[in-house]
C-alpha cells in the first residue's frame, strides 16, 4: 500500500516535471553558475536548477507543483512510516503512541539520508555527485566547474603549485627588452582595473632583460637604469595589489638576450627568488651547448626546494629533450614548442605539436604550448578566439602578452571571458583531446567537472565554409541527448537528441559546453574491456579494449589474457562510477609486444586520490595485481606514466580490469 503510494506520487511528480519541461524550460538559467564565474549563482526555489541522477539539466519552474509534491511526498511518507509501524509492532501492542514515533523517528533520517533526487542536499551529496539535490556555489567545500584557486581559494585547491594551468601577464611577447620598472607598475595596476585579476590572471612576470650583471658575490643585480627601485620594492608593490610576482632567467651561462644566465648559479639565484619574495620563476634554454636538460632543470628544481619551495617552476626548452617525460614533477609547466608569434599559423603549429601529449599533463603538471598573442593586433579577433579556443581545450597556461593599458574592449572581453576560463581551468586538469579532423572540419572535447559536462570545440580549420558536427557518443555521453551552451555568445541554443551542428566560415572556431548523461555503470562484476569509458588519451596510439595498443591479445609475461585494456603510456582512461562501484582489480603490465623493452608506472586515481602506484615495472615483468577499494567514488582514473626518458615501447595493459558495481 505504502509503496503503491510513494510510486505514485513519484511516477506524477516525474511525468509533470518531463511534460512541462518543453514549455517551461530556459538552458540560460543552467550555466548561470558559469556566467557569474567568482560566485556561483544561486536560483530561488521556483527558478532553481536541478539535473537529474543521469546529469541531463532539468529547470523544474512550475513552483507550485514542486511544493505541491513536497507536501503529499512527506504525508505520503508519513503514513508509510505509521503502516511499517502497524506492522512491525504486532505483536507488540503494549508500545504506547510516544515510543512508536520514536521508533520512527531514525526511518525518517534515513530517508532523508543521501537519496539523490529527493530534493534535499544531504550529507554525502554534493553538487559533483548529486546535481539534483544540491547547487555548486563558491564557499560549499566542493571545488567545481567554474571555480578555481583563484576565484574560489574557500572550495579548490591552492596548497598544490599549479593545481590547475598558471594565469598571468608576461612581458615577452609585445615588449621584448624594452621594459622599466614604471611599466611594470602600470601593467599591474592594469591587471586590476581591466578585471583581468578578478578574472584569474595573478602571475605578473618579467621576462628576459630585468638583469644586467653580477655583483662581487656573484647575486643577480637587475639593471639599475630601468629598475632603479630594485626587484624588491616591484614584487611588493605587485604583491600589494593582490597579484603574484614572476621572473625570468636561463639554464645557460647566458638568456637569450645575452643577459647573466643561472648556470652554475642555480642555489644562489633561487636563494635570491626566494628572498625576494618571488613566485614564479620562467627558465629558459639559451647558451646551453653541451648541457642535458633533465639535469639541469632537475638542479633547478632543487635549488627552488632547497630555498623554501612555493615557488612554480616553468620549464621553457621549446619542447627539446621531450620535457613531458621528465616534466612532471620537475616544473609545473613545460613548454613544447619553439616561440609563439603572433601569426595564425605559428599558433596552430603549436598546438599541433601540443594536443597529442595531452596524457602527460594533469593537476601541476601542464604543457605549454606558450604565451597568449590575444590582443597584439596580428591577428584577427577571430583566430584570436580560436588561439583561446585551443588554448583552453589543451589546459594550456594563460599567460597574456598585450599591453593591458591601452588593450580595446573587445580584448579585455576575449581575455576575460569567465565561460572560457572556467574551461581552462576546470579543477579536474583533463586536457582535451582533438577527437577528428576529417576534411578539416576539427572536433575537440574535454571533460569537465560536473557529471555529464564537456567543453567541445568545433573548428573549421580550412578555406571552406562548412557544417561541423558533434556527436554525444563521440565525447563519451550516453544516450537521453544534451544541452548545449555557447561560450562566446553566451547563448542556450537548445536540446539536441544526439549530435550538434553547425555552419562554420573559413577558420572560423566556436566552443560549446555541452550537458548530457554519463554512462552508467551496470551492476555486477564487470570487465572494462566491455563497457564505454567517459574519456582516454593515450600518447601516439590509441586506446583498445580487450587488445593491446598495437592490436594483438594482451600478453603479460607470456600469459594471454582475453580482457582488459591496451594503452601507450602516458595514457589517461575515465569512468564514471557515480558512487555506484566497491572494487577495482586488474593485472597490470608492459605488453610482450615490446620484446621486453620499456618502462612505466601505473596509477590508479579515484576523485583526485591516488589509490595504488605500481612502481616502475619494466617490460617482462611478471603482472602486479592490482585491488582497489571504490567506495563512494564518482569517478576512476587509470593513469600510466612513462618511467624513463624514451615512451617507444611503452606499451602497457590493464589486463583483466574489472569493476564490481551495485
Ligand atoms: C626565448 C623564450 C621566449 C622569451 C625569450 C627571451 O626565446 O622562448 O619565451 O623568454 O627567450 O629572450
Amino acid at each position: 500500500m505504502c509503496t503503491a503510494n510513494v510510486t505514485f506520487i513519484l511516477l506524477l511528480y516525474y511525468s509533470t516535471t518531463y511534460t512541462i519541461l518543453p514549455f517551461g524550460f530556459t538552458v540560460e538559467k543552467q550555466f548561470g553558475y558559469v556566467t557569474n564565474g567568482r560566485h556561483l549563482q544561486k536560483h530561488s526555489i521556483c527558478s532553481k536548477l536541478h539535473a537529474h541522477s543521469q546529469g541531463v539539466f532539468v529547470l523544474r519552474q512550475h513552483c507550485f507543483a514542486v511544493l505541491f509534491f513536497i507536501l503529499i511526498f512527506t504525508f505520503a511518507v508519513s503514513a508509510c512510516g505509521d503502516d511499517d509501524d502497524d506492522e512491525n509492532n504486532n505483536d507488540n501492542d503494549t508500545a504506547d503512541d510516544d515510543s512508536i514515533d520514536d521508533d520512527a523517528s531514525p526511518d525518517d533520517d534515513d530517508d532523508d539520508e543521501a537519496t539523490c533526487g529527493d530534493g534535499v542536499c544531504s550529507g554525502g551529496e554534493n553538487c559533483l555527485n548529486c546535481l539534483a539535490d544540491c547547487e555548486c556555489f563558491c564557499g560549499d567545500g566542493v571545488c567545481s566547474f567554474g571555480e578555481f584557486c583563484a576565484v574560489c581559494p574557500d572550495d579548490c585547491d591552492c596548497e598544490t603549485l599549479a593545481a590547475t594551468p598558471p594565469m598571468g601577464w608576461n612581458s615577452w611577447n609585445r615588449f621584448g627588452c624594452d621594459i622599466d620598472e614604471n611599466m611594470i607598475r602600470e601593467m599591474a595596476n592594469a591587471m586590476v582595473e581591466t578585471g583581468m585579476r578578478d578574472a584569474g590572471y595573478v602571475y605578473l612576470n618579467l621576462d628576459d632583460c630585468w638583469q644586467s650583471d653580477r655583483d662581487a658575490d656573484g647575486t643577480i643585480i637587475a639593471d639599475p637604469d630601468r629598475f632603479p627601485s630594485g626587484i624588491p620594492a616591484l614584487a611588493d608593490y605587485v604583491h600589494s595589489l593582490g597579484l603574484r610576482f614572476g621572473l625570468y632567467t636561463c639554464a645557460g651561462t647566458m638568456t637569450c638576450a645575452e643577459k647573466p644566465g643561472s648556470y652554475n648559479y642555480e642555489y644562489q639565484d633561487a636563494q635570491t627568488y626566494v628572498d625576494w619574495n618571488v613566485d614564479y620563476v620562467k627558465v629558459d634554454w639559451c647558451f646551453t651547448e653541451g648541457l642535458n636538460a633533465k639535469t639541469r632543470y632537475t638542479v633547478f628544481r632543487n635549488a627552488l626546494d632547497a630555498a623554501g619551495g612555493g615557488i612554480v617552476l616553468s620549464i621553457c626548452n621549446w619542447g627539446r629533450y621531450a620535457p613531458w617525460m621528465w616534466g612532471p614533477g620537475t616544473g609545473e609547466l613545460w613548454r613544447t614548442t619553439s616561440d609563439i608569434k603572433d601569426y595564425a599559423l605559428v599558433m596552430w603549429w603549436n598546438m599541433l605539436y601540443t594536443e597529442p601529449l595531452a596524457p602527460f599533463a594533469g593537476p601541476g603538471a601542464w604543457n605549454d604550448p606558450d604565451m597568449l598573442e590575444v590582443g597584439n593586433g596580428g591577428m584577427s579577433d577571430m583566430w584570436y578566439r580560436t588561439h583561446l579556443n585551443l588554448w583552453a581545450m589543451m589546459a594550456a597556461p594563460l599567460i597574456a602578452g598585450n599591453d593591458l593599458r591601452t588593450m580595446d574592449a573587445d580584448t579585455q572581453a576575449m581575455l576575460t571571458n569567465a565561460e572560457l576560463i572556467a574551461v581552462d581551468q576546470d579543477p579536474a586538469g583533463i586536457p582535451g583531446k582533438r577527437l577528428t579532423h576529417f576534411g578539416g572540419l576539427e572536433v575537440w572535447a574535454r571533460p569537465l567537472t560536473l557529471d555529464g559536462l564537456r567543453a567541445v570545440v568545433l573548428f573549421n580549420n580550412r578555406y571552406l565554409g562548412g557544417d561541423a558536427e558533434v556527436r554525444w557518443s563521440q565525447i563519451g555521453l550516453a544516450s537521453g541527448g544534451a544541452y548545449v551552451h555557447d561560450i562566446w555568445t553566451h547563448e542556450d541554443l537548445g536540446f539536441f537528441e544526439e549530435s550538434y551542428s553547425v555552419y562554420l566560415g573559413p577558420f572560423e572556431s566556436r566552443m560549446f559546453l555541452v550537458a548530457g548523461n554519463e554512462h552508467s555503470i551496470p551492476a555486477g562484476d564487470i570487465a572494462l574491456g566491455d563497457l564505454p569509458w567517459k574519456y582516454t588519451t593515450s600518447y601516439r596510439l590509441e586506446t583498445k579494449r580487450n587488445r593491446s595498443v598495437d592490436g594483438n591479445p594482451l600478453s603479460i609475461a607470456g600469459v594471454e589474457y582475453e580482457s582488459g585494456l591496451g594503452t601507450a603510456a602516458a595514457s589517461q582512461i575515465f569512468y564514471h562510477l557515480g558512487g555506484q562501484c566497491s572494487v577495482f582489480t586488474a593485472e597490470v603490465g608492459i605488453d610482450d609486444e615490446t620484446n621486453g623493452a620499456g618502462s612505466v608506472v601505473f596509477q590508479v586515481w579515484a576523485d583526485g586520490e591516488r589509490l595504488f602506484d605500481s612502481g616502475v615495472m619494466h617490460g617482462g615483468d611478471a603482472a602486479r595485481s592490482v585491488e582497489v577499494d571504490l567506495t563512494g567514488s564518482r569517478e576512476l582514473k587509470l593513469f600510466v606514466r612513462p618511467a624513463a626518458d624514451n615512451a617507444i615501447g611503452d606499451h602497457a595493459d590493464w589486463a583483466n580490469a574489472r569493476l564490481v558495481c551495485f
